[in-house]
């Protein structure tokens, strides 16, 4: 059975779907909120082996010209240089403000595809066909997009919402293990920040089968809270902040190992668990919700333990695009489901590393 959720950003309101097959309907369920002549798939090498067929076949039957513009997988893609190439092939396509671009992939695609989409003849339609948990619970929704700089990730880029979100929890199963594990720490997150109940339900499922076995419901909680916040605060600027939980510790380590050493996942489960050690024994937080995450990341086999000194990250903390001004926001937890900003700067790191 399909779920679906709205997104009420009024004008740019849209809907998410969720259901398992979803890729079969994906021409008639785009032609729904999307009728027009040309469609251009953004996709990577590895998802294109897999699904682009599918999706280009369904758009064909609801009457779509099509064109697939295939990316490098990984990170490096997500880069300036590549958004020559796609420009140049949506102009020898001939695509014009009326058409529509499908992000067919993971976060990196999705953040490309928005980008160009929000950029490429000041703005054209885009939609996102999220393929890795990743994006399926997290980065699909919201829309931010952009593309990373050498000085740093995501620095370039703006808000841009899709028409539309469709999920379809099946290609999870041809998701390689490292990145299942890597969207289980965002899993993980939300139910840290806002929702004790999918916390304790995620608490109790061994491995990757049985969580696949409740995977749209997963998936569904996920992007409600991700909705709720981002309709209250589209522009990042208070309650969306919370999605940041394990960030800030997570991006100072990711810096600190020139991002080669752990996975985005990985950094922030660790980062997670730290801040909570941390605001713990400060009194913020309730007395043993640490163990009880470390006990959860280890279980999904995520790590928890920071191997750097405390002292060395801090610099990379006052350093992070998120800080306003000498002020650090930092998200931490009352208890599990129970997310809060606290104000604070990078000295809330420094006692700990005495
Ligand atoms: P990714 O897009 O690099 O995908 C991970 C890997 O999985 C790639 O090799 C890809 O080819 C492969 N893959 C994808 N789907 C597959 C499938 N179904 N079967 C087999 N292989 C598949 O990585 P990601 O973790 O999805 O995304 C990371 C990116 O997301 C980062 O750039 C991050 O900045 C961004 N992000 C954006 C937001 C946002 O709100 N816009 C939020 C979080 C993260
Ligand atoms: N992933 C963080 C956000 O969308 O705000």
């Amino acid at each position: 059975m399909r779920k679906k959720l709205n997104v009420n950003l009024k004008e740019k309101s849209y809907q998410i779907s969720i259901e398992s097959g979803l890729l079969n309907n994906i021409g008639e369920l785009i032609r729904k909120v999307h009728p027009c002549e040309k469609a251009v798939i953004i996709t990577d090498e590895n998802v294109d082996k897999k699904y682009s067929a599918i999706v280009e076949t369904a758009l064909i039957k609801h009457n779509y010209q099509v064109d697939i513009i295939i990316l490098k997988p990984g990170e490096s893609t997500k880069s300036l240089g590549t958004l020559p190439k796609i420009y140049n092939r949506l102009i020898d396509f001939e695509l014009t403000r009326t058409d529509i671009l499908i992000a067919l992939g993971g976060g990196v695609i999705g953040d490309i595809c928005g980008f160009v989409a929000s950029s490429f003849m000041r703005g054209v339609p885009y939609v996102h066909v999220p393929t890795t948990l990743l994006a399926q619970v997290d980065s699909s929704v919201g829309g931010k997009v952009g593309v990373n700089l050498e000085g740093g990730k995501n620095l370039v880029g703006s808000f841009y919402q899709p028409k539309g979100v469709f999920i379809d929890p099946d290609v999870l199963y041809t998701l390689p293990d490292k990145f299942f594990t890597d969207g289980m720490a965002e899993v993980i997150k939300y139910g840290c920040i806002k929702d004790e109940k999918l916390f304790e339900m995620l608490y109790k499922m061994n491995g990757r089968h049985e969580i696949m076995e409740s995977i749209s419901d997963i998936i569904y909680r996920c992007c409600g809270i991700k909705r709720d916040l981002v309709e209250n605060d589209e522009r990042d600027m208070g309650d969306r902040m919370l999605l940041n939980f394990g960030h800030t510790i997570g991006h100072a380590i990711e810096k600190y190992y020139d991002y080669e050493m752990y996975t985005h996942g990985e950094a922030v489960a660790i980062g997670m668990y730290n801040i909570t050690k941390i605001s713990e024994d400060r009194g913020l937080t309730k007395a043993g919700t640490a163990e009880k995450l470390k006990k959860i990341l280890a279980d999904k086999g995520l790590p928890y333990d920071i191997d750097v000194d405390m002292k060395d990250l801090i610099e990379f903390i006052k350093r992070d695009k998120k800080n306003l001004g000498s002020k650090l926001k930092v998200v931490l937890l009352k208890e599990i489901g129970s997310g809060f900003l606290h104000e604070s700067d990078s000295t809330f790191f420094e006692k700990e590393s005495d």
